[in-house]
């Protein structure tokens, strides 16, 4: 079986081809136009999305070799309305005009299953921690389909995290990318900053930001540098702590990390280290937004007998694991 999958939540545009041997080919093209507002503005992403929806699944069909495939898969949410429609209604519309299976995908379920497409892949059960610009969240992944959240944030999603300090520090954005090079040059000792210790397995980074802003008010503050190691050392000890306690009260010894923030070069360190647990962590490209975790997923339902019809909506917030509304 062979499955073309396409992502449009927010602003990579991206078609890949997933077959039996794995990913044929994976094309992302990471919109630019936000650079200048700090942030993704939702209706420049939907304009953005259709001028280059075209263009980019057809460079995925022709690197894959292929010009028609068994199913197509999109990714129906959560993510910015707009921009989910144009990926949604573009591989609808080539499912249909090809007479072939359409499946509507939950773009967390793809991260969280996205480690399956490496080698080894993780077996059932499995701990995954999703952490991306919009979500952080622990799952306890049972078999596909079957997730039960274990702990998630309470307010800012790791990656969002990092995108604020970069922004109050003057860094540019996305500010994963930038902070966490700044911050291999940098004391991660060097500045005090919280970590929320709580019982409970919810995470909080709001108070993280606020602490890296009233420090580089300070006259005397740390370099960038060194703030930045600072700022990734709280964040991968909240998040590790979480993994270590979920571990501990599932009993389960396997353990995914996925999206954006999995592109981390300390958190991807720290997983590999975890003693007693397995860890398994997707190549870097393939943490950040991209059209082969939705191929996956896509392709993982199919091959269960599952489809979902072309009537499928959008679903700005789908929970993975819950049917479609
Ligand atoms: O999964 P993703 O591409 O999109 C969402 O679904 O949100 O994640 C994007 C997030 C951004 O907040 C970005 O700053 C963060 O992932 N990110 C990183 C790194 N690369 C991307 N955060 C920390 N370190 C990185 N190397
Ligand atoms: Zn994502």
């Amino acid at each position: 079986m062979i499955v073309l999958g396409i992502e449009s939540s927010c602003d990579e545009t991206a078609a890949a081809v997933v077959g039996p041997d794995g990913v044929l080919s994976d094309i992302v093209h990471t919109q630019t136009v936000h650079q200048l507002y700090g942030g993704v503005v939702p209706e420049l992403a939907s304009r953005a999305h259709v001028q280059k929806i075209g263009a980019v699944t057809r460079a995925a069909l022709a690197e894959a070799g292929v010009e028609r495939v068994d199913a197509v898969a999109a990714t129906a949410g959560p993510g910015l309305i707009g921009a989910v429609l144009v990926g949604l209604s573009y591989a609808k519309a080539l499912a249909a005009g090809w007479d072939v299976p359409f499946l509507a995908v939950n773009h967390l379920e793809g991260h969280m299953l996205s480690p399956l497409l490496e080698d080894p892949a993780p077996g059932y059960p499995f701990l995954a921690l999703v952490v991306s610009g919009g979500h952080t969240t622990l799952y306890k992944a049972l078999g596909l389909g079957e997730y039960q959240v274990l702990g998630e944030t309470v307010d800012d999603a790791a990656g969002e995290a990092y995108d604020k300090v970069a922004r109050l520090m003057g860094l540019g954005y996305p500010g994963g990318p930038i902070v966490d090079k700044l911050a291999h040059d940098g004391d991660p000792t060097s500045v005090l900053l919280p970590r929320p210790m709580s019982r409970s397995m919810n995470m909080s980074f709001s108070g993280l930001k606020t602490a890296v802003r009233s420090h580089v008010r300070k006259p005397e503050r740390a370099s960038d540098e060194d703030v930045c190691a600072s700022f990734q050392a709280a964040v991968v000890d909240s998040l590790l702590l979480r993994i270590r306690r979920a571990s501990d009260d599932t009993g389960i010894r396997r353990v995914c990390i996925a999206g954006g923030v999995a592109a981390n070069s300390a958190l991807r360190a720290a997983v590999a280290n975890l003693d007693g647990i397995e860890s398994f962590v997707p190549h870097r490209s393939r943490c950040t937004d991209n059209a082969s975790m939705i191929a996956n997923v896509g392709r993982l339902r199919l091959m269960a007998g599952q489809s979902s019809g072309y009537g499928s909506r959008a679903q700005p917030s789908w929970q993975p694991g819950d049917a479609p509304r």
